[in-house]
């Protein structure tokens, strides 16, 4: 049987901590679907399909990991796809109750769907896309932190904003 996880996120945009916890679940599983959910709450910055775009330059060294976007719920997403396991990452304390309220909402609706997390290694435990967003915003250099599509990406949107 093919081990499938799908890697559910906003990724607005992918980072450099997304892509490290992509890159060790491609180890684990046969196949790691990357799956962008649109939260409009979040007022994204990019668009669902840029959102894509970068996903798919980031990790075209991954043989085993496509890319997909769904409006839906997770649960259903992951049943659709015959999906065992959504892989999360987890980067501190602060995470965690709102992982662990996804997850057994999640866990609720479907008990066969296993949801496994992943410690974010320590250089990116203060990552996320917000803090990513609001360096580029004043032009500060994020060339560490996200992977180099994305560097391009962040300087062309706040360049013509
Ligand atoms: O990167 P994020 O914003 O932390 O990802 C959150 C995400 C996309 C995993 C979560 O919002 C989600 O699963 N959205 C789809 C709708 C859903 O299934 N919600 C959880 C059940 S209530």
């Amino acid at each position: 049987m093919t081990r499938l996880a799908v890697c559910p996120g906003s990724f607005d945009p992918i980072t450099n901590g997304h892509l490290d916890i992509i890159e060790r679940g491609a180890k684990i599983f046969d196949r790691v679907t990357v799956a962008v959910f649109n939260n409009q709450s979040k007022s994204p910055l990019f668009t669902v399909e840029e959102r894509l775009a970068l996903i798919e330059a980031s990790t075209r060294h991954l043989p085993n990991v496509s890319v997909d976007a769904s409006n839906g719920l997770l649960i259903d997403y992951a049943k659709k796809k015959n999906a065992q396991v959504v892989l999360r990452g987890l980067r501190a304390v602060s995470d965690f109750e709102y992982e662990m309220q996804i997850t057994s909402a999640n866990r609720k609706l479907d008990p066969d769907v296993e949801t496994l997390f992943m410690m974010t290694n320590n250089q990116y435990s203060f990552l996320s896309s917000s803090i990513i967003k609001e360096i580029a915003k004043y032009g500060s250099n994020v060339s560490d932190l996200v992977p180099e599509p994305v560097v391009t990406a962040l300087q062309n949107k706040y360049i013509h904003q």
